[in-house]
């Protein structure tokens, strides 16, 4: 057993630490503000080759390791979780689904164009009435012979203006419950095809969030991923994947909150000396660096055990709740550490703690976590 990083990692690691100095922290705080989706920053991280880490060379994509796009989403996240989010779910949910589970076609026609960050993906599951008990979605797509007939409304889609890609669930044979739902690949534009309004947010303020309304929308028979009946096990198998890019998204938040606080901490004078002079002080920074230290062995073994071929849904889970768990307490000891600044924009320890709650809830709640490690444990 080795803990080093290998010499390629390093080097991944201080370009997108670079990248994230350089291109995302200024104006970030204005971003999130505004509101405003990072479309240069996310043209520059395609041409870094962070769109696609994991992808073939063969299909457009990096061909790193799960471990590296672990390092790339920590470093991104420490700065700015809004534009790690839609790295993300392009690299993990959408590029990982396309490559195992699509065909040849769907390949060079979706996959290398959003492996390369030309455009961007997303990946459509949860619905008004249906998140964490996912089989219970309601879109219908019904088979017409040569196309499918999609109906419905996905809720909460990241990226839902700004993709181009959509990789959407839905039923198609109610009866056969999570035997008869399928996945499709949906092209923007597509006739019947509408975006919603842009959700208005606590955190992640940066990416765009909408519903996506589907109206008699015609999505051709060659647009099915995998076998009919599929759809449900493709989104299931997709998020173990998406679980580590969350998991080490939640890393980082925690991360660049803690290692803020250091730094005030030391230069923050009170009663006569540093505030990190007083044990109180020192204490929440030994905590923090101990939570971190564990959480980011859990993401770096869930991303060994992809890389490997080994079974991680388990691992990933475990990684999720905990780094996501560890980015809350962390967050909130940072600004407490920061006192009346760590309440104000300036400091950044505000936002990371608004983006840090997030991590508890999107793909796959705490609770949705705990679910599938007492399964695991109890089987
Ligand atoms: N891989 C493959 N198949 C799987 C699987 C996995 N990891 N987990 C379950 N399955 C299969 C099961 O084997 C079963 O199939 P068979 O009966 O044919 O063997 C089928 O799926 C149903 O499984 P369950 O009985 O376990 O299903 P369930 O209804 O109890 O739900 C659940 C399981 C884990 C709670 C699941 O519904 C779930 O993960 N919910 C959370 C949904 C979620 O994470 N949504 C995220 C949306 S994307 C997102 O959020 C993006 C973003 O933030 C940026
Ligand atoms: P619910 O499922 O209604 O849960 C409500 C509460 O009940 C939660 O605390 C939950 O843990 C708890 N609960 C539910 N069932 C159980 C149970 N069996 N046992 C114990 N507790 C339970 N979805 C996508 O498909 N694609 C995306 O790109 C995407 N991006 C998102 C971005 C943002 C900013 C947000 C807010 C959400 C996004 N989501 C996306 C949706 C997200 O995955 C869901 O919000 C999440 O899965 C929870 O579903 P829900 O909101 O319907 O909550």
């Amino acid at each position: 057993m080795h803990f080093e990083l290998t010499e390629e990692q390093l080097m991944i690691r201080q370009a997108a630490r670079d990248f994230a100095q350089t291109e995302l922290k200024p104006g970030v705080i204005e971003r999130d503000e505004h509101q405003k989706f990072p479309a240069e920053q996310i043209k520059l991280l395609g041409e870094l080759g962070f769109m696609g880490m994991m992808v073939s060379p063969q299909y457009g994509g990096s061909g790193m390791d799960a471990v590296s796009y672990a390092i790339v989403m920590e470093e991104l996240s420490k700065i700015d979780a809004s534009a790690s989010v839609v790295v993300s779910v392009n690299n993990s949910l959408v590029c990982y689904g396309l490559e195992k589970y699509g065909n040849e076609s769907q390949k060079q026609k979706y996959l290398a164009p959003l492996a390369k960050g030309d455009v961007i993906g997303a990946f459509c599951l949860s619905e008004p009435e249906a998140g964490s008990d996912a089989t219970a979605l309601r879109a219908t797509a019904i088979d017409m012979g040569d196309y499918y007939l999609l109906n419905g409304t996905k809720n909460w889609i990241t990226s839902g203006s700004t993709a181009s890609t959509y990789i959407v669930i839905a039923q198609t044979d109610a009866s056969k419950k999570h035997l008869g739902i399928n996945a499709f690949v949906v092209d923007k534009g597509t006739a019947g095809f509408t975006v919603g309004a842009k959700e208005n947010k606590m955190g992640i303020r940066g990416s765009d969030t909408h519903s996506l309304h589907f109206n008699d929308v015609k999505v051709p028979k060659e647009n099915r991923i995998g076998q009919e009946g599929s759809g449900f096990k493709f989104a299931m198998s997709v998020l173990e994947g998406g679980r580590i890019g969350i998991a080490a998204q939640a890393l980082g938040i925690a991360s660049g909150a803690y290692e803020l606080a250091l730094k005030y901490a030391q230069e923050r004078k009170a009663f006569g000396k540093a505030i990190a002079d007083h044990q109180a002080i020192q204490f929440k920074l030994a905590d923090m660096a101990t939570e971190i230290e564990a959480a980011r062995l859990l993401v770096y073994k869930a991303a060994w055990l992809k890389d490997n071929g080994l079974p991680f849904g388990n691992a990933s889970a475990m990684a999720k709740v905990f780094t996501s768990e560890t980015a809350m307490r962390t967050t909130t000891e940072a600004v407490q550490i920061h006192g009346g600044y760590g309440y104000v924009k300036e400091y950044h320890v505000e936002r990371l703690m608004r983006d840090a709650k997030i991590t508890q809830i999107y793909e796959g709640t705490s609770e949705i976590q705990r679910i599938v490690i007492s399964r695991e444990a109890l089987k």
